[in-house]
């Protein structure tokens, strides 16, 4: 029977890794995937999750299931990291929240979610965009539509377009929203932008989802919401799937969270009975450990004041990255002006490199880069920064 079997093309991103993995040159930098390394390339536990980890070590008394949404405690933090601690959607009981297998776990059920309750609407996503929401609204069964967003010209947004773009929405489809830190463009609407598209979406009946994989790496936890809370002050109705990989370096766990919100807590409460049924059949229940370090962190004080400055640390380290990577590819007379870089937010620059360029810095130089152009800025350390941009200015 299997050998009818077609081979499936290999993930752009994690695919990517894997041929890196197989690379025998000594000299090979990985700016694939979007995973934090420190000065000396390492991807580092947090300090904050040994001693969270330290805490549940002695704490923890059992390896029982945790329900179906996972535990009260973390909903409420992840609200409270969402929409701020006195929102009133969270006193009002208007919000529900699913712990999720990482953000894409998250993405999956409320793909899963849409389809099965709202119908046969279109999903509108950001051109370009993380390689994997076609995949994951895709495997729900959804249309997908791309709106505009980021102009190649200017390396810039081109916000008219995306308006113009979304004129083409009915009432009901949903637009996907990245919460900050664009992946892969790194470039975010500002407040005034952010209103506009949250007025379009309660005017012309469109249901706002947020993919919020990168709070606290554009300028801060709390800033970082501030698209996501101009949406919940316009739309009545959200939703958002959070990841807590990049933040609290916590990768490998998959934690994650699925929220809803809804008009009134008795809407909110019935429509959450369907994620849950959802949540059920596709693994049954959260893992615990990930989400129980979050938990603890955001709910001790002194845990949490540590962990914004782990956030902050990562944030500038890449900002310094950003900063030394135009530096050097001045100093190695590169004409192209790659300032831009710097005015982009998060882990990704998107550097405007073409499929062949790519190709060649991986095939010559041993440099992988998403085969779109993105680079992981948060890859780059002062160590592979020069043959990184040897290999740039050579394939330019
Ligand atoms: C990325 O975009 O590199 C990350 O979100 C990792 C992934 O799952 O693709």
């Amino acid at each position: 029977m299997f050998e009818k079997i077609v081979a499936a093309p290999a993930d752009p991103i994690l695919g990517l890794t894997e041929e890196f993995k197989n690379d025998p040159r000594a000299e090979k930098i990985n700016l694939g995937v979007g995973i934090y390394k420190d000065e000396s390339g390492n991807t580092p536990v947090l300090a904050t999750v040994k001693k969270a980890e330290a805490i549940l070590l002695e704490k923890e008394t059992t390896k029982s299931y945790l329900s179906i949404p996972g535990t009260a405690e973390y909903g409420l933090a992840v609200q409270e990291l969402l929409f701020g601690k006195n929102a009133s959607i969270i006193s009002e009981k208007r919000a529900k929240t699913a712990q999720a297998p990482g953000g894409t776990g998250a993405l999956r059920v409320a793909a899963e979610f849409i389809k099965r309750q709202l119908g046969d609407v279109t999903v509108w996503i950001s051109n370009p965009t993380w390689a994997n929401h076609f995949g994951v609204f895709g495997a729900a069964g959804l249309q997908t539509e791309q709106y505009s967003y980021y102009s190649a010209e200017t390396k810039g947004m081109d916000f008219d377009a995306m308006l113009s773009s979304l004129d083409n929405a009915k009432a009901g489809d949903v637009v996907l929203l990245h919460g900050c830190c664009h992946n892969p463009t790194g470039i975010d609407p500002d407040a005034d932008q952010w209103l506009t598209l949250a007025k379009l979406c309660a005017e012309k009946n469109l249901l706002p989802m947020f993919d919020f994989a990168y709070q606290g790496f554009a300028k801060g936890v709390e800033e970082d919401a501030a698209g996501l809370r101009i949406f919940a002050e316009h739309n009545t109705e959200l939703l958002i799937a959070s990841s807590f990989s990049k933040n609290f370096g916590l990768y490998n766990e998959r934690v994650g969270a699925f929220t809803l919100v809804a008009k009134s807590a008795d809407v909110a409460d019935t429509a959450f009975s369907q994620v849950k049924s959802i949540a059920r059949v596709i693994y049954s229940n959260p893992p615990a450990h990930g989400a129980a370090v979050v938990t603890e962190i955001l709910n001790d004080a002194a845990l949490r004041t540590e962990w914004e400055q782990e956030v902050a640390d990562m944030r500038d380290r890449i900002q310094e990255m950003r900063t030394l990577f135009v530096q050097t590819l001045k100093d190695l007379g590169v004409d192209a002006d790659f300032s831009f870089i710097e005015r982009q937010n998060g882990m990704f620059s998107f550097s405007g490199l073409n499929k062949d360029q790519v190709a060649r810095l991986k095939e010559e130089f041993g440099i992988y880069i998403v085969g779109s152009g993105r680079i992981s800025v948060a890859g780059m350390t002062k160590d592979n920064m020069m043959p990184l941009c040897k290999g740039i200015a050579a394939v330019l």
